[in-house]
């Protein structure tokens, strides 16, 4: 090959070598995002000038968030939430909902599969010196018709504001979190323990990322809740506990005012009276053809180290 042959590229030429040598790529949408990729990390490049040294930087801090993975670690998620990708991805998801209904918000990295399943009113949480708590509402589609047999997958951290997964890894031991089966009439009764605010993990790449932005790392208290029934879409989304002092600044962008839940002292109204309680009704969009193959923002980290 002579040298004329040889293109000669330079700081703007190389994006469109790149795009070329990929507009043959068979499958249509991985073309599509790889092309965008492409131009908007080129076009990052150029905008901040990346040095090299901030190039390898990048590598070494790729390189550590991927070794702090662990089937109960989701490091690259963690990166996600903090940078507000994953409630960018929830927003755009809710808005091709058929139907609109309660909208999503953060699975997060203490997602986990094969949680035990419980009857209404039980209390999810061991240990519960430190007051019980009782949620309840009916789910509902959007005109209102109650959804019996509906599952609501629920997780949490103790009292201690910790996941079980964060201190105790073994399947066998889940702790403050199950699944509950909405009654003939739509309604369900959960009795938990009050969350408490938490921080993030910060001893890994993504904490010592968070540190360096002068970023509190803080999220409010909160339940997550991840609701399937036949025919509908799967919501997965969280209740914020209303007065958390982090509602207006959540670290990673979960929060909504109208995911705010209020817990009262003495509800009457509330099949367990004498407890402290929470009211909420879940609405579900119908669910499209589409909606089977989008998938859910997160996932348990275990089935992520295994894919
Ligand atoms: C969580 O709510 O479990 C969570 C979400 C994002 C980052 C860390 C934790
Ligand atoms: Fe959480």
């Amino acid at each position: 090959m002579s040298s004329s042959e040889i293109p000669e590229l330079d700081a703007e030429t190389v994006t469109v070598a790149v795009l070329a040598q990929m507009a043959y790529t068979p499958d249509t949408r991985l073309k599509e995002v790889m092309t965008a990729a492409v131009k908007h990390l080129h076009a990052f490049a150029r905008e901040v000038n990346l040095t090299p040294a901030e190039w390898l930087k990048a590598v070494e801090f790729f390189t550590k968030v991927g070794q702090t993975c662990t089937p109960d670690r989701q490091e690259f998620i963690l990166l996600s939430d903090t940078v507000g990708l994953s409630a960018l991805v929830h927003f755009m998801h809710d808005k091709t909902a058929l139907e609109d209904a309660t909208h999503s918000s953060l699975l997060g990295p203490f997602f986990r599969e094969n949680a035990p399943r419980f009857n209404a009113g039980d209390q999810i949480a061991r240990d519960t010196s430190d007051g019980e708590v009782a949620l309840w509402g009916r789910v509902t589609n959007t005109d209102g018709q109650p959804l019996s047999g509906a599952e609501i997958g629920i997780w949490q951290t103790a009292s201690n504001g910790l996941y079980d997964i964060q201190e105790d890894p073994n399947p066998d031991n889940m702790d403050c979190r199950g699944i509950f089966t909405t009654d003939a009439n739509g309604n369900y009764l959960i009795r938990t323990v009050k969350p408490v605010g938490y921080s993030i993990p910060m001893d890994g790449p993504v904490g010592a990322l968070v540190r360096r932005q002068n970023r509190h790392g803080m999220r409010p208290a909160h339940i997550h809740m991840l609701i399937n029934a036949s025919g509908y879409r799967e919501l997965v989304t969280a209740l914020y506990i209303k007065g958390d002092p982090h509602l207006s600044d959540d670290t990673v962008f979960g929060t909504s005012g109208e995911l705010v839940a209020n817990v009262t002292d003495h509800d009457p109204e509330c099949p367990l009276p004498n407890l402290p309680s929470s009211r909420f009704d879940f609405t579900l969009s119908r669910e499209s053809e589409a909606d089977r193959m989008l998938g859910r923002v997160g996932a348990d980290p275990a089935a992520i180290a295994q894919a």
